[in-house]
């Protein structure tokens, strides 16, 4: 499915809490969460990769991953041939990726600071690639135009503005560096349901006109539906399922996105829609097996001792020993 973007086994820890100076004394051992779990993944240039799944599969995690905002504990990214570069290492100053992976997080009240200017927000990212001062205003007028939004805008603050026009702003900060890919958090999820379809036509004009690479993180999969080239169901810091959207969207094969799914009303079918029963379980003490199999109607006795391995069925990976 491409080889832009390739994810090769890449996993990812934290610890569950704080160490205490109780901890050091009693010798205590911390459990560990596996926020991303042995996650392998690719995509070709230019198309959008939607990360579905319910809190705490590990979306975020693993866009932050793939920006570099986070170290893998092992396995590698890579981007266009390069391996992605953690913001924290010094190779990074080095790397050819600098400037050209971004992220738009959530909720714009938070990522953005209220009282800077928003000429100083969107500038922000052209300084600390020591852009010539003279470029660095005609680059942000740029960016703000292709967001929708004039010169009128580089002496407010986001304190002034709606939640769209925040949300503008920080796609604007993102794309102000032509970046290649650009990780978008549940861009829309803050805002309100008529400012959401806006933002989504914003996104898919930007892409085409910059040629730009997304990855999209969603819980909600008429988003996903919508935005998605390519969608990949996350469950407990795992890929369950990876394929086209078109295969994933008619033909769900794992029974978490047949769940997942199914919450999505079908247009002329008045059946109410199926719920995923119980609730994700701790990621500290995952289940043995398949992770799923509490909660799934077809579980048997193989699913809960033995993992299942990525298999490629009609098109598309999916983890499940149905298959
Ligand atoms: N910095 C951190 N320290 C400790 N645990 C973390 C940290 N970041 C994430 N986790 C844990 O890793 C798991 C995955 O979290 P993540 O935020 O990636 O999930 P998510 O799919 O983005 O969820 P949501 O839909 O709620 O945003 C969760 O169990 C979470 O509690
Ligand atoms: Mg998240």
């Amino acid at each position: 499915m491409g080889d832009f973007l390739i994810i090769n086994n890449v996993t990812k820890t934290y610890l569950a809490r704080r160490r205490t100076i109780a901890d050091f004394i009693l010798r205590r051992k911390i459990p560990y969460i596996r926020a991303v779990n042995g996650v392998s993944l690719r995509l070709d240039r230019g198309k959008t990769l939607v990360l579905l799944g319910e809190s705490g599969s590990g979306k975020t995690t693993l866009g932050r991953l793939i920006v570099g905002l986070e170290k893998p504990d092992s396995g590698k990214i890579l981007v266009d041939g390069e391996e992605v570069p953690y913001v924290g290492d010094k190779s990074y100053m080095r790397s050819k990726l600098r400037g050209k992976l971004q992220m738009v997080f959530q909720d714009p009240s938070s990522s953005l600071d209220p009282f800077m200017t928003i000429k100083d927000i969107v500038s922000e990212p052209l300084i600390k690639l020591h852009m010539p001062k003279n470029e660095i205003l005609r680059m942000v007028i740029e960016a703000l135009e292709m967001v929708g939004l004039d010169k009128s805008f580089l002496n407010r603050r986001p304190i002034e503005l709606s939640g769209g026009q925040r949300q503008r702003i920080a796609i604007a900060r993102a794309i102000v560096t032509r970046p290649e890919l650009v990780v978008l958090d549940e861009p829309t999820s803050a805002l309100d349901v008529s400012i959401q379809s806006q933002i989504l036509n914003l996104l898919v004009k930007i892409q085409r006109e910059l040629g730009l690479t997304y990855v999209f993180i969603t819980h909600d999969a008429r988003v996903a539906r919508f935005i998605a080239d390519y969608v990949a169901v996350m469950y407990l810091g795992k890929v369950v399922e990876y394929g086209s959207a078109d295969d994933v969207f008619n033909e769900p094969l794992h029974p978490y996105t047949q769940a997942l799914l199914s919450s999505v009303p079908k247009v002329g079918v008045r059946e109410l829609p199926k719920t995923i029963s119980g609730e994700v379980p701790s990621a500290i003490n995952p289940p043995s097996g398949c992770a799923f199999w509490p909660r799934c109607p077809y579980a048997m006795n193989k699913c809960r001792n033995e993992e299942p391995q990525t298999k490629v069925i009609n098109n598309r990976e999916v983890r499940c020993h149905l298959y």
